[in-house]
């Protein structure tokens, strides 16, 4: 005990020789460790998602073995402990309402423990931005590990993608394209082993992030979940956390302005999910790096398609990983990047990418001859949509970037389901679907329904994409001309809400705009008419979450979540 603890936070607790040191040792000798296991060394913090609810995170008690073996093979004390876990598939209303509760528990976990750095066990969804999110308010020398993507789905010969074929079978069996019997066998086939989506959803998005922010090792987002190659790469992040501890770097030195500028182009070149868009300016507000909802259009909206992964592209994160993985995309587009910038692994990003091939071009592009010219986030403003709302347009139909339609308007997602199959419903395939409710206020937690499903009647005439705004969010893995995150939400008298069936919508994508072909007169006297909004929890976190979550442009953070606290715990007590 004590020794060499130096300034340490963990030597506060395992240092001292008073009656709350023995108190901390004691108890922590419970589960076997070796009295010079508090000798002063790094003491590091594995925040584990595990969970069985989560399936994409379910190999990960495995995995923090390896990350415990790197830490104590390089001299440090590995402990494990729950976080917890948001199983995008599992969790209603939707996992996005527990994005900040996870942050503040990891948070709190964090600083109320006797740890000197930290590796995060993530994955699923809202896990990766929730942890990083949690551990920067907190700011200790962090590392995170992603759960890895799943194995190719398998499907009568062909790779299927998760989530994105999802879409697509659901509609093939709403149009009668494809059986009961067809439709459960793909369902088999799509999740072959543990590990998050296999497309560019929004947990390969994250895992891409967090390799571009610099806050993962390299090959951290394409590595297969049940590949050797990613235990091995635990292994090497329980050596080099205990590293970073010494050196004492914090994520506030690594998530800087230029890190999180690389992390949007590269987000824009891989066509990454929307909702990283949300999770990026929440952690920037935690680390203090000034970003705006703007940033995302001015760095990453002309940026060039260069993973040819779907929902954008035709294949899968396995693919990726084989064609070279992130750094080989990376050192395609260096002109780009910041290359200068630190990462966790004691390289800058230029020296972790120099040399990376592209081992297969149908999979990786170059950015002179990229899958498609326009792959970032575009930034819309009008008046349905004053504080901005966002679009994909790797993910859309050139077609209806530029499109006047007749607004069809459903009031709430219960309203939308009931009548969107209705043969009697008025709409054809140049109606613009509008779907109001679904913010993070309203909602409650933003679910990813802005994908609103193709009415039957118009997919049986083969429509198979429409124009589709809402102040929802949408699935990374899904797909189509799909305006979402409309700021302010409907819930807190945003403009949309004030879309009635009929009225004009016009989208020049283009010139970023949206408008509601109404005058300002007519919107000015349907808004006096509309009555406050009810909300009918009063109770536990659902209501914490409503008084204090803030618009998607600013990230949907609960406003007292907003920057750091520190590592610092000013009294001692039991
Ligand atoms: Fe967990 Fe897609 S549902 S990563």
């Amino acid at each position: 005990m004590g020794g060499n603890s130096g300034k340490r936070r963990s030597a506060h607790s395992y240092g001292k020789l008073d009656r709350d040191g023995f108190i901390h040792r004691s108890w922590m000798k419970a589960q076997g460790y070796p009295a010079d296991a508090f000798d002063g060394r790094p003491v590091i913090g594995i925040c584990n998602t595990w969970s069985e609810l989560t399936p994409c995170n379910s190999h990960m008690r495995e995995l923090a073995d390896y990350v415990k073996r790197g830490v104590w093979e390089a001299g440090g004390l590995p402990l494990e402990f729950p976080a917890m876990s948001l199983g995008e598939t599992q969790m209603r209303p939707t996992a996005m309402l527990f994005r900040n509760l996870l942050a503040m528990e990891v948070e709190e976990s964090i600083r109320g423990n006797p740890i000197d750095g930290v590796v995060l066990l993530g994955g699923c969804d809202k896990t990766t931005p929730g942890q990083i999110m949690g551990a920067a308010s907190v700011d200790l020398p962090t590392m995170v590990i992603s759960s890895g993507p799943m194995l190719n789905g398998k499907y009568r010969g062909r790779d299927i993608g998760s989530g994105t074929d999802v879409w697509k079978f659901s509609e093939a069996v709403r149009a009668g394209a494809m059986t009961p019997d067809q439709f459960f066998a793909a369902e088999s086939g799509m999740s072959r082993s543990r590990g998050t989506c296999n497309t560019m959803g929004s947990a390969s998005s994250f895992a891409a992030i967090s390799e571009a922010l610099g806050v993962a090792l390299k090959y951290n987002a394409t590595i297969p979940a049940v590949d050797a190659n990613r235990q091995a790469m635990a292994h090497a992040t329980g050596r080099r956390i205990v590293e970073l501890v010494r050196e004492d770097k914090r994520l506030s030195h690594f998530l800087t302005r230029e890190a999180f500028e690389n992390a949007i182009r590269v987000h824009a070149a891989i066509g990454g999910s929307t909702n990283s868009v949300i999770h990026l300016l929440a952690l920037a507000g935690r680390v203090g790096v000034p970003l705006s909802l703007d940033d995302f259009d001015t760095l990453g909206g002309a940026m060039p398609l260069l993973a040819n992964i779907m929902p954008s592209g035709e294949y899968l994160m396995e693919d990726l990983h084989y064609a070279g993985g992130m750094s080989a995309l990376m050192a395609a587009m260096a002109e780009h990047l910041h290359l200068d910038v630190e990462t966790v692994s004691g390289q800058t990003i230029g020296q972790q990418i120099a040399g990376a091939e592209i081992f297969n071009p149908a999979v990786i592009a170059t950015p002179d001859a990229p899958f498609k010219q326009a792959s970032g986030i575009w930034v819309l403003r009008g008046n349905i949509a004053p504080d901005g709302a966002i679009m994909k347009p790797s993910a859309a139909s050139p077609q209806l970037l530029s499109h006047r339609g007749r607004a069809v308007v459903f009031e709430t997602i219960e309203d939308f389901k009931a009548r969107v199959d209705d043969p009697a419903l008025e709409i054809d395939a140049s109606s613009v679907m509008v779907l109001k409710g679904c913010g993070p206020k309203g909602y409650p937690g933003m679910p990813e329904v802005g994908n609103m499903p193709i009415p039957q009647k118009l997919l049986a005439q083969g429509v198979t994409d429409m124009l589709r705004i809402s102040d929802a969010r949408m699935s990374g893995t899904a797909f189509g001309t799909v305006v979402l995150h409309v700021s302010p939400e409907t819930s807190v008298g945003g403009p949309l809400g004030l879309v009635e069936t009929g009225d004009e919508i016009v989208l020049d994508a283009a010139a970023r705009t949206l408008n509601l072909m109404v005058s300002d007169a007519e919107l000015a006297r349907r808004a006096a008419l509309r009555p406050p909004e009810a909300y009918d929890t009063t109770r536990g976190y659902v209501a914490l979450h409503r008084r204090h979550v803030m618009q998607a442009h600013l990230g949907a953070d609960l406003d007292f979540l907003v920057g750091s606290s520190g590592d610092e715990v000013k009294r001692e007590s039991h």
